[in-house]
């Protein structure tokens, strides 16, 4: 088979997924593999697409290889994407599917994104790899990175493909009312409200107006669209250490004194390819100067969205598990399926609510397990990423290490000692679970 390996990762060359690939190819010598670094050029790509195209099209199978970046795949993998579908690149019928490098986090949300967009291709998609990012320089991720490849090999010979889900698209509501009055502001608080020029509609700047006359504090919109970003980010890791990018394009300065200094921060995106846009992921990713910090933690939050996002569930996951990692209470999704003019008023409304009362909500898996990932990422990589680490001690980012609890650990030992004696649990009897609510008992009692 003539495997073309879609390189998206920034480091080219010195990608480290890109070396499962490598590897894979030479264990299996009777594949044909040729590779094309699509992340690191992707500037002369967006200006002639067509060596792409070729290799494209000569191809029986696509193999996206990438790091995942910020629940997605890297920007410069959404351009190409995109480049794709603007070039009407034929792709139907062939096999696509996946490898990714990272810390495990969100690598879900990343490969559901580039299924759903070979489903849109018309590809016969089989399920990827997703490694960590060590994985390739142990003997099991060897064995698994094999027995995934020689399984795809045998799913093609086979025609075992993934069954796409087909969700329902309704027509969208494209007429908005925008009222000429403005409610009246309290002055207390700024609201930012971000928005991408290059992918708008005029429902979206409609929805976002309505948006800006209905809510009771004064907005600012930030325009990603014409920001004057140099490039995606490169992943060259150097912000984990000093804390500042290598471009200098003014973006630390945007992001730092004017979008996380708000009281809270809108996002309006129009759906573009199952996600919010290449703009909007290339502003998420370039956030990486910031590391793994939550610093807008308790920060209230909201989306308004053209498009169908109840047909999106991945979209929904993303927006969902980012708000559950950074700590931001999600306001609203306001759409233009049904009926955009009610969902955006109550948006305002519950922002309003929101930020008037400091609503905060408890995590969820979401929120809990992608904070444990940073958590054990930052601790063992302290050295390198100093600025992470010193905010997760001072933040209490460490205390729920397990390790460290030596008085539940202790109790939980003598538990197991009565509930092993046959004996004791005989003379326990109700009592075990009555001393296990006692303590919720008290509360009540108390309340
Ligand atoms: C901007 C940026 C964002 C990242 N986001 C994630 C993430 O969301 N989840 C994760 O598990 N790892 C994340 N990582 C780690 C990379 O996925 C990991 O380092 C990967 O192995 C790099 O592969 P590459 O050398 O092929 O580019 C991120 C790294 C960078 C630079």
């Amino acid at each position: 088979m003539n495997i073309l390996v879609v390189n998206g990762s920034p480091s080219g060359k010195n990608s480290i997924t890109l070396h499962t690939a490598l590897y894979l190819e030479k264990k299996f010598p009777d594949q044909k593999f040729t590779y094309l670094d699509a992340a690191s050029r992707i500037h002369g790509l967006q200006k002639d697409f067509s060596p792409a195209a070729e290799a494209l099209s000569g191809a029986d199978m696509i193999l996206f290889s990438y790091p995942v970046y910020t629940f997605i795949a890297t920007s410069q993998l959404h351009q190409f994407i995109r480049l794709i579908k603007e070039n009407n690149v034929d792709l139907k019928g062939k096999v696509a599917s996946q490898i990714t490098t990272s810390k495990h986090f969100y690598d879900i949300t990343a490969h559901n994104y580039v299924r759903d967009n070979c489903f849109d291709l018309g590809m016969n998609y089989i399920p990827g790899l997703s490694a960590d990012m060590d994985d390739l320089l142990k003997e099991k991720g060897q064995k698994e990175a094999c027995e995934y490849f020689k399984h795809l090999l045998w799913c093609v010979r086979n025609k075992v493909f993934e069954r796409q889900v087909l969700h329902e698209r309704k027509p969208l509501v494209e007429e908005v009312d925008v009222p000429r009055t403005h409610v009246q502001p309290k002055n207390d608080k700024d609201v930012v409200i971000l928005v991408d020029s290059s992918n708008t509609n005029p429902t979206l700047d409609a929805m976002v107006r309505r948006f800006q006359s209905k809510l009771p504090f004064k907005t600012r919109v930030i325009d990603l669209g014409t920001f004057g970003f140099k490039g995606g980010c490169l992943g060259c890791f150097r912000c984990a250490a000093t804390g500042h990018c290598i471009y200098k394009d003014g973006f630390e300065d945007l992001l730092r004194n004017s979008i996380q200094k708000t009281d809270s921060i809108i996002m309006a995106f129009n759906i573009q390819d199952h996600s919010m846009g290449v703009r909007f992921k290339l502003y998420d990713d370039r956030q990486f100067c910031n590391g793994h910090r939550t610093v807008t933690t308790g920060m209230p939050m909201g989306y308004i969205i053209t498009g169908n996002l109840d047909a999106e569930e991945n979209l929904r996951m993303i927006i969902a598990g980012r708000g559950q990692v950074g700590g931001n209470y999600i306001a609203g999704t306001a759409t233009n399926q049904t009926d955009p003019e009610k969902e955006i008023d109550q948006l305002a409304l519950n922002l309003e609510y929101a930020l008037d009362t400091g609503l905060q909500r408890t995590s969820n898996f979401l929120g809990i397990g992608g904070m444990k990932i940073f958590r054990d990422l930052i601790y063992l990589m302290q050295g390198m990423m100093k600025a992470d680490h010193r905010y997760y001690k001072s933040h209490g980012l460490y205390d729920d290490f397990p390790q460290k609890q030596r008085g539940t650990i202790f109790k939980m030992k003598l538990v197991g000692i009565l509930m092993n004696s046959p004996k004791l649990m005989a003379k326990a009897g109700d009592k075990v679970t009555e001393g296990m609510v006692g303590p919720y008992r008290k509360v009540v009692d108390n309340a």
